[in-house]
């Protein structure tokens, strides 16, 4: 009997503060984008694995799978399941984003992966049980990352994320965000090891900007929740200067932040994720976007309330496009 396909659909993510912060038992703010990676997972009669993506294709055999740079966390999240699984399968990743962005592609692509094989390994649908998962696949493939990311993959909506010991509190989902890309994403890996080598020679500079990352994210919990967006852009603007302040800004981020202050529908700007690339936000919409100059570098998304979920059965890989 041919057994059923079926397909898991995760949204990106996007930092909002605590961004390095995080790695050092602060909280940080993280919040779900309504872009979304969906997988579609089809159970094989033989032992063979292939992985479809934009990314190219993948083949292999269970239970020895050959490493692929470009596939590290699918396979890493494969190889812990291959004990359980006694059949291969087709695995199909279609995203809406690109993984250049920085908008948690490897997360998304993680906490799917991982609710795909719990479901053909017979497993039950656990949010929990899945975030520890990822968390573990994260930890091994990149050798450092708080989670945050995963979360908001999971859950969806706006959360205020603690990685020692782990915390994951829903917050409000309504937050209007202009979203800018600067061109260019570092690895997170790489910054991660920048800022540790200059915290390594300020120590206590770098406890102190910490600490004030932390209390952000606690006022900006009340600000969100009363929606004084007045508030929540001026803990973005200080956090922009705590960023600077730990060595991930860069001219091209900075061009990018003051642009979008002078638009007066803009309550305030900072740049989000690892840094010296990544994206900028900003608090609001713009008023003026033919006067904004990186215009076409606007990324169009939106909170969302969805997390992780099974998805509808017609997601389409691309090679059964034309199929159908
Ligand atoms: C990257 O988006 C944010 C960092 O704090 C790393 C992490 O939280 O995993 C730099």
């Amino acid at each position: 009997m041919e057994r059923e396909s079926f397909s898991f659909s995760a949204p990106g993510s996007i930092m909002l503060l605590g961004e390095h912060a995080v790695l050092h038992g602060r909280r940080a703010l993280v919040c779900a984008l309504d872009r979304r990676l969906t997988i579609k997972i089809s159970p094989r009669p033989d032992h063979r694995v292939t992985i479809q993506s934009g990314l190219g294709c993948y083949e292999g055999i269970l239970p020895t799978l050959a490493p692929d740079p470009r596939f590290s966390f699918v396979l890493d999240a494969i190889n812990a399941y291959t004990a359980e699984l006694s059949y291969g399968f087709d695995l199909c990743i279609v995203s809406d984003f690109s993984h250049r962005l920085g908008l948690g592609s490897s997360a998304a692509v993680t906490v799917c992966t991982h609710a795909a094989l719990r479901q053909l390994a017979c497993k039950n649908f656990d949010r929990n049980q899945i975030f520890a998962n990822s968390l573990q696949t994260l930890h091994r493939v990149q050798g450092c990352g708080s989670g945050a990311d995963l979360s908001a993959s999971i859950f969806g909506g706006i959360i205020v994320y603690r990685m020692n010991p782990i915390e994951i509190l829903p917050l409000a989902q309504e937050l209007p965000l202009s979203i800018v890309y600067s061109g260019k994403k570092r690895p997170t890996p790489e910054v991660v090891q920048i800022v540790e080598n200059l915290r390594n020679m300020h120590p206590q500079l770098f406890d102190g900007i910490f600490d004030l990352m932390d209390v952000s994210v606690l006022n900006a919990q009340n600000a969100l929740r009363q929606k004084d967006w007045k508030t929540f852009g001026h803990l973005l603007n200080i956090n922009q200067g705590l960023m600077e302040a730990i060595g991930v800004g860069n001219a091209r981020l900075s061009e990018i932040v003051y642009a979008l202050r002078e638009d007066p529908g803009i309550y305030g700007v900072k740049i989000s994720g690892a840094g010296l690339g990544d994206c900028v936000i900003g608090l609001g919409h713009l008023q003026n976007p033919a006067a904004f100059p990186f215009q076409g570098d606007q990324i169009e998304a939106t909170i969302t309330a969805l997390g992780l979920c099974i998805w509808g059965k017609s997601a389409i890989c691309p090679q059964e496009e034309g199929k159908r």
